[in-house]
């Protein structure tokens, strides 16, 4: 088993009354696979997400339970032992713009940043091969000349895939995309999601996929958690689950949104 969330629970301290946003979610990813989580704004999504890439580091949060990470737990590990991990086994990448390029450095320097950090003995020419290689990965055209840009010279899903990029540099074994096509249009959040499919079959990447558009979800995940207000409501086979919804909130999910359907 590649990740194990048992039984997470987060709450936020910084009112007078504590407030749980997770309330013990416990699932499984397998290596290789990819698993959505859907559910609709609030409902714990990136938290659940933030705590798998160990960004949860504030004092006010209490978090409870345990994340194993290939048999390592995580949840409770100091700063200095997720570093090893973030941007090296484990990635995230978010929706533009919360999480937008450095604007005043070029797309290269950025790619490269979790070579420098993970592989420090690497050579600046062999980082550079490298940076090049998986931007041309991504499916960026002329990737040297990318390496070179600024990110405003670049299109909002192009910014995406120099994040794809950056995330997939050191060859992680779980790639976690937070709602990663949601400020996209409609075509090429599509683009998206086929690269992310092609990815996770080529380098055996596993996906965990967070999205509120389960046509997409729909698309490209085998399994689907859905999530309403903290809890875990259903989960199971993505097919299954579009077939015969088990619970209420999750037939008013697959009614409200058919978005791309039309298109695919
Ligand atoms: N600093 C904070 N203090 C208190 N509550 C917070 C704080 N940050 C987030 N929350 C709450 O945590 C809950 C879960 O938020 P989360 O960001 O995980 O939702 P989400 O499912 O990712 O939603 P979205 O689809 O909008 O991204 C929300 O109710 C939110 O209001
Ligand atoms: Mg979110």
């Amino acid at each position: 088993m590649l990740l194990e969330i048992k039984d997470l629970c987060i709450e936020f301290h910084d009112h007078d009354v504590p407030e749980r946003v997770v309330n013990h979610v416990s699932f499984s990813l397998e290596e290789g696979e990819i698993l959505g989580i859907v559910g609709e704004s609030g409902s714990g999504k990136s938290m659940t997400a933030m705590a798998i890439a160990g960004l949860l580091k504030r004092h006010d949060l209490e978090k409870k339970g345990e994340i194993f990470f290939a048999g390592k737990e995580l949840l409770h590990a100091s700063r200095a032992e997720l570093r090893n991990y973030q941007g090296n086994d484990i990635s995230i990448i978010f929706q533009e713009p919360m999480t937008s390029l450095n604007p005043v450095k070029r797309i290269g320097w950025q790619v490269e940043e979790s070579l420098r950090i993970h592989k420090p003995d690497m050579s600046k020419s062999e980082r550079k091969r490298r940076a090049i290689e998986v931007l041309s990965d991504v499916e960026l055209p002329n990737p040297e000349q990318i390496y070179r840009k600024y990110p405003h010279e670049l299109s909002g899903g192009m910014r995406q895939r120099v994040m794809i990029a950056s995330a997939m540099i050191c060859e992680p074994k779980l790639l976690i995309a937070d709602e990663p096509t949601t400020a996209l249009d409609v075509t090429i959040q599509l683009q998206i999601v086929k690269l992310l499919q092609r990815l996770n079959k080529e380098k055996n990447m596993a996906v965990l996929f967070i999205s509120h558009d389960l046509s997409l979800v729909k698309r490209l995940c085998s399994r689907i958690i859905v999530m309403h207000d903290g809890d875990v409501v259903e989960q199971g086979a993505t097919q299954e689950i579009f077939d015969n919804p088990q619970e209420s909130y999750t037939r008013e999910l697959i009614n409200a949104i058919p978005k791309l359907e039309k298109v695919l």
